[in-house]
């Protein structure tokens, strides 16, 4: 289902990917755009203003955690829907998140990636790429909710 043109595309956006760096930021602006996301995330303390959400260093921690987990993704574009089947029941059975809030990161992951490469780097044709592969990612985490 990925041409190779795809699967060129997917590798050079995430060659260019800082998992650790990125991730932070991509986690930062989900609990600043969509603030009601903060109720998932009471255990990792103040969250209660912009700046002390940029300054949490859970925040940052998790949200470098789960960029890199999208390595595993990257290196299984054929199978990305068992390669998360595990992951998508801890999110629905354990953590109780509703799946709407995988596609909200995955839009703030796009953000970060296209404000930090520019348009000369990511264009239309990077990008209808990684939209595609964040999208088999996002439909991969929502596969086990009934
Ligand atoms: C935990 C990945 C999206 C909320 C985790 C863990 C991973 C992960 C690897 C650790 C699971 C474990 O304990 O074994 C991902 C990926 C996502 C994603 C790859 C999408 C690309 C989200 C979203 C939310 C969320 C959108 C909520 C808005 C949580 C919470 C935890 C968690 C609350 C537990 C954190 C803790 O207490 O340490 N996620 N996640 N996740 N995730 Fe996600």
């Amino acid at each position: 289902e990925w041409t190779d043109k795809e699967r060129q595309a997917i590798k050079k956006v995430w060659d260019k990917i800082d998992a650790n760096k990125d991730g932070a930021e991509a986690l930062i602006r989900v609990l600043i755009v969509f603030p009601w996301t903060k109720r998932y995330f009471k255990e990792f303390g103040d969250l209660s203003t912009n700046a002390a959400i940029a300054a949490n260093a859970k925040v940052s921690a998790h949200g470098a955690r789960v960029l890199n987990e999208l390595d595993k993704a990257v290196n299984n574009l054929d199978d990305i829907k068992n390669t998360y089947s595990k992951l998508s029941v801890i999110h629905s059975e354990r953590l109780h998140v509703d799946p709407d809030n995988f596609r909200l990161l995955a839009e703030c992951i796009t953000v970060v990636v296209g404000a930090k490469f520019g348009a000369s780097v990511f264009t239309p044709d990077i990008q209808e790429a990684w939209q595609k592969f964040l999208s088999v990612v996002v439909s991969a985490l929502g596969r086990q909710y009934h």
